[in-house]
């Protein structure tokens, strides 16, 4: 069958949102006396909000009360809804839309697998929302990536098996999720970062419509596991 599942995350991939929760996540650190490198920050790419928060708090070896924790992570929240606020379609990545126009002429099944409670909210502000057969976000899982839950609910959402699916990330975290999962995993990003992912490409330009054809037909296949 000439039918795949295409999952898509959404921040770093769809939109260049990563850089909004960076920054949130960055000024909300500092107030606490912590610090952290661009290189850490691959590490809460693909993670839940609380994970984030953990890990944040590991980095400076700081503990807070269950109150205060809950009260950072809408404080967090609220500085990055305060960026999302302002979106429109101008900050869909280069050739998403194509990308994602070129699988819906092809009647392709395409969901969205990603970690953030305010997926949904950004694609109706960049007017994606109806591009997506399914959609599966933070609301709907119990367990982060690297666990494969949120594709694996994609996948039976789009009713494909896992092993006719592919995955587009930009973080560890997920390409991790996509392989665990048993599906393609398509990494969107540096190579040097996402090296665990069967195909790197910097960014949708730099994919051809040749290979889309050929993920369809079932020529690209998995390299890794
Ligand atoms: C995505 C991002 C993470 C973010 C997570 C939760 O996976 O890559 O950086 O922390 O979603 O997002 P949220 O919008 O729910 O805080
Ligand atoms: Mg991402």
């Amino acid at each position: 069958m000439n039918k795949k599942g295409f999952i898509f995350d959404l921040d770093g991939v769809i939109v260049d949102t990563a850089k909004y929760h960076f920054l949130a996540w960055r000024k909300l650190a500092n107030g606490l006396g912590i610090d952290f490198t661009h290189e850490e920050n691959e590490q809460l790419k693909g993670v839940s909000r609380v994970r984030s928060l953990e890990k944040i708090l590991e980095w400076g070896g700081k503990t807070l009360s269950k109150e205060e924790f809950t009260s950072l992570m809408a404080k967090k929240n609220e500085e990055y809804l305060g960026y999302i606020s302002k979106m429109d379609a101008s900050e869909i990545l280069p050739d998403v839309s194509k990308v994602l126009d070129f699988l819906e002429a092809k009647h392709q099944a395409v969901a969205l697998g990603s970690a953030s409670k305010n997926a949904r909210p950004i694609l109706e502000k960049v007017s994606l929302l109806e591009k997506f057969n399914a959609i599966v976000d933070g609301n709907d899982v119990t367990k982060a990536k690297p666990d494969p839950e949120v594709f694996l609910i994609g996948a039976k959402l789009l009713d494909m098996q896992p092993q006719d699916c592919v995955v587009f990330e930009d973080s560890v975290a997920g390409v991790q999720a996509a392989n665990t999962a048993n599906m393609i995993s398509i990494g969107i990003g540096e190579k040097d970062v996402l090296h665990e992912a069967d195909y790197i490409f910097k960014d949708f330009t730099e994919m051809s419509q040749e290979f889309v054809e050929a993920i369809i037909s079932g020529n690209v296949t998995k390299k890794i596991n």
